[in-house]
């Protein structure tokens, strides 16, 4: 066997770094077909390699995770989200991730049910029978404002969304794959980075809103004691709350707060805004996969709880498909910190392996007709003759998202406030996506809201 992966030949200086500007989703399902599960890529100065097979998906993500780590691919990256959960090394990930746990608690999110039905309840209000949305923006906002209340424990007024939104915009730009920003540094004044940095002030002055809002007044959270406060009474569990007691005990600094809400203001609304958006649009494509959802979604008396999202099975079919075919989460990468062993060929320290979910959900070696929008894949006996690891839109392992039932839920009772008065019809371009730090449509998704 050779001792060099097969892979996409480059060309000088550039690599395969056009072509995965240019698509990255075609480069890579391109790859995954061409090579199989190893494939080397020329990608920037760093030796690079993806991976597409499950069982090496499981090996690093969940069996030696431990003999990796998150590669620092960008210093954009770092100061957009610093050492917080998503990004910070083993030592300072497994106290913080313990510090947020019970923030994420399966009876605390369940207990959310309320805030996010009546956030979605408030989006709809403002729409009108027979008129047009963007669902994609109106996704982005409510979720925004839901992951606020959920996760900081405050309400944002519409301004504030709307100035978390327009800056997300030149932050996205900013990780959009490129094939000569490697060779740009980042303290060069282009009109890309100064836009980014900008960007990055006004979320930091809406989280410091956030925190001053929160400081001084009767609701203030922050209290040395962990166990409970003097008068007895149950503390705050909001994570924002539980983050302000661990500074007030000298357990985080500033920064490390600053990070950590940044990471959840971001990771926290984007993905979740994604996966309803890919499913609005695939619903309007599958008239007869809508009907379904609704006919489940309008057995629910009354207002919808978490105990009725957890009845809404052909839902959780149908949000399990749309991220098979659009994880908003398109690629996870990791960095061996010694050499490895993969399929017979020695990765290198220090290189970046790529896991690509946009590949291996769509491959033909694990799914029958991959690119089928077909949610009755996900019955218990379809899924048990597939590899548990063809299919990871949270992760796996450790480090799986910490969200995800949150998201799962938020998603359900977003489907059921909306499906409950409209259904809506996708009148856009045929979808083109944009890679970036998640995966997005390229242009508006304008859909128009018919009553039902
Ligand atoms: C559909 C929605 C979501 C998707 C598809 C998604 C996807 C992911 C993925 C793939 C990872 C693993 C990254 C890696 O291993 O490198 C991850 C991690 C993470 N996610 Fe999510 N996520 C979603 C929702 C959320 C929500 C709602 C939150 C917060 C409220 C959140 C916060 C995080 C955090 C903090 C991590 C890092 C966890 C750690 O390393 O301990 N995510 N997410």
């Amino acid at each position: 066997m050779s001792t060099t992966p097969p892979g996409p030949n480059g060309i000088p200086v550039l690599g395969n770094g056009r072509k995965f500007a240019s698509d990255p989703f075609q480069f890579m399902t391109a790859c995954e077909d061409a090579y199989g599960d190893v494939v080397r890529l020329d990608l920037g100065p760093r030796q690079t390699y993806m991976l597409t097979n499950p069982r090496d998906v499981e090996r690093l993500l969940v069996s030696e995770w431990a003999k990796f780590r998150k590669p620092d691919l960008d210093s954009a990256m770092d100061d957009l989200l610093g050492d917080g959960l998503l990004l910070s090394d083993r030592d300072t990930w497994e106290g913080q991730r313990e510090l947020a746990n019970p923030a994420f608690h399966a009876r605390r999110v369940a207990g959310l049910d309320d805030v996010m039905v009546d956030h979605a309840t408030d989006a709809v209000d403002d729409w009108t029978a027979g008129g047009q949305v963007d669902i994609h923006l109106q996704m982005a906002r409510l979720t925004v404002r839901i992951i606020v209340s959920a996760m900081f424990g405050s309400d944002i007024d519409a301004a504030t969304v709307r100035r978390v939104q327009e800056n997300l915009e030149p932050v996205g730009q900013r990780f959009e794959p490129s094939p000569v920003r490697a060779i740009i540094p980042d303290w060069a004044p282009t009109a890309e980075n100064r836009q980014f940095d900008a960007a990055v002030a006004e979320l930091e002055s809406v989280l410091d809103d956030i925190l001053a809002d929160r400081r001084g007044t009767a609701a203030d959270p922050s209290h040395p004691d962990p166990a409970g406060d003097a008068t007895g009474q149950e503390l705050p569990m909001d994570l924002l709350s539980i983050l302000l007691r661990a500074r007030d005990r000298g357990e985080q600094t500033d920064r490390q707060l600053r990070d950590e809400l940044m990471t959840i203001l971001l990771a926290g609304h984007d993905t979740t805004a994604l996966t309803l958006t890919y499913t609005y649009y695939l619903l309007s494509k599958h008239p007869e996969v809508r009907d379904r959802v609704h006919a489940e979604i309008d057995a629910i008396d009354g207002t919808p709880t978490a105990a009725d999202a957890q009845q809404l099975d052909y839902l959780d079919n149908v949000l399990s498909e749309a991220m098979r075919l659009y994880p908003p989460v398109y690629t996870l990468f990791r960095e061996p910190k010694t050499d490895v062993r993969i399929a017979g060929y020695r990765i290198p320290s220090g290189s970046v392996i790529l896991l690509p979910q946009w590949a291996i959900h769509r491959s033909s070696r694990w799914y029958d007709d991959p690119e089928q929008f077909d949610p009755d894949r996900w019955s218990a006996e379809r899924r048990r003759s597939r590899p548990r690891f063809s299919y990871f839109p949270f992760g796996a392992g450790p480090r799986h998202c910490i969200g995800k039932q949150l998201s799962l839920l938020e998603a359900k009772l977003i489907v059921a406030t909306v499906g409950s008065q409209y259904e809506l019809d996708y009148e856009g371009p045929e979808m083109d996506l944009r890679g970036s730090i998640t995966m997005h449509p390229d242009h508006p998704m304008p859909m128009r809201v018919e009553p039902r």
